[in-house]
């Protein structure tokens, strides 16, 4: 099969489209003809081996956790899902044209395989960092960085829950946020000041690590009311650093719930096939997409 690997640390240029062995669905997983995979931020980061001891990789590697697809082997052990299903779930090397994953849910209908890649990520980190902040309904949460992949879920889960969203984003997404639900004002000078004309703030959120913790602080008034999910130095802040993914078991099945009731949608900014995953990690790298970039396989 045709896969994208990469055998040393590095820029974009270190991928790869080689052929591979074929993985197989061991006990308790399943395996998927892909059709697409999500692009996330970690999969760039793994790539320039800055973030091993939460992911670790034996070279060569493959890329991607995210993937929707077609069942075509289902591991010992799993129950109710068989082979022809249309899925979309965590696993690895989802590059791919198969692909083995460890969680997974049927697809909501309506759902394109292209849109479904960018849910799975996201979706866990919205809801793990929604829970760990502890924000409930009524109050107000401050999101940084609103409107990519994680924002965007953020946004979505929190309107449905009855949270009002103070989002920051570039100028060209302010209309995007408020699309969401939310207050919107811009990042960059003078952006404290317009947050508190906007509200008070009960808790914040860091999806962009741009520095901006000693202001979230101060705009909650505590750093237990503050979760970064980007910035290193949260601790010397006081502040959490979110970073284990796959904390929220029944993640797949909440997305499936929200999409299926229309109250969540992730808008793919773009595809690109499977020879072009460096141009997909240069655009990520970036660090301006709304929603999430796609690799159509
Ligand atoms: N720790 C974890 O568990 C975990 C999980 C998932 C992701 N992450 C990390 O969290 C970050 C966000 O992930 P993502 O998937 O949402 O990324 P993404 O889709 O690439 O979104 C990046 C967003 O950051 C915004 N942005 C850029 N510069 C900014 C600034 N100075 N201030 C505020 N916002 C700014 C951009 O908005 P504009 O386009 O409007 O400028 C863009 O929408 C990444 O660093 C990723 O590695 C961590």
């Amino acid at each position: 099969m045709k896969r994208v690997s990469f055998a040393e640390f590095g820029g974009p240029d270190v991928l790869h489209l080689e052929d591979a062995e074929e993985p197989h669905a061991g006990p308790g997983r399943i395996r998927v003809a892909v059709r697409a995979a999500g692009v996330n931020p970690v999969d760039w980061r793994v790539r320039e081996g800055q973030i091993l001891g939460a992911h670790p990789v034996t070279l060569p590697a493959g890329v991607g956790l995210d993937a929707a697809g077609v069942v075509d082997e289902v591991g010992a052990g799993v129950d109710g899902v068989e082979v022809g299903d249309r899925v979309f779930g965590e696993g690895a090397s989802t590059y791919a044209e198969f692909a083995v994953l460890s969680a997974w849910a049927r697809m909501p209908e309506g759902l394109t395989f292209e849109e479904a890649a960018g849910y799975p990520s996201v979706v866990e980190t919205a809801l793990r960092i929604l829970r760990e902040v502890g924000v409930r309904s009524g109050q107000t949460l401050l999101v940084s960085g609103a409107s990519g992949g994680v924002g965007s879920a953020v946004l979505q889960i929190a309107r449905e829950r009855g949270i009002t969203v103070i989002g920051t984003a570039g100028a060209a997404n302010q209309d995007y946020l408020r699309g969401l639900g939310a207050r919107a004002t811009t990042y960059g000078e003078g952006w404290v000041e317009r947050v508190r004309r906007l509200g008070d703030v009960d808790a914040a959120l860091d999806l962009a690590g741009s520095g901006v913790l000693r202001d979230l602080v101060e705009l909650t008034g505590d750093p237990g009311k503050v979760v970064s999910i980007a910035d290193l130095a949260a601790p010397e802040f006081g502040v959490r650093f979110s970073g284990v993914a796959g904390s929220v078991p029944d993640a797949l099945a909440e997305a499936v719930d929200l999409i299926a009731r229309g109250k969540l949608h992730i808008p793919v900014e773009k595809s690109y096939p499977l020879a072009e995953a460096a141009a997909a990690h240069i655009d990520s790298q970036a660090g301006h997409t709304r929603g999430r970039r796609v690799i159509v396989v």
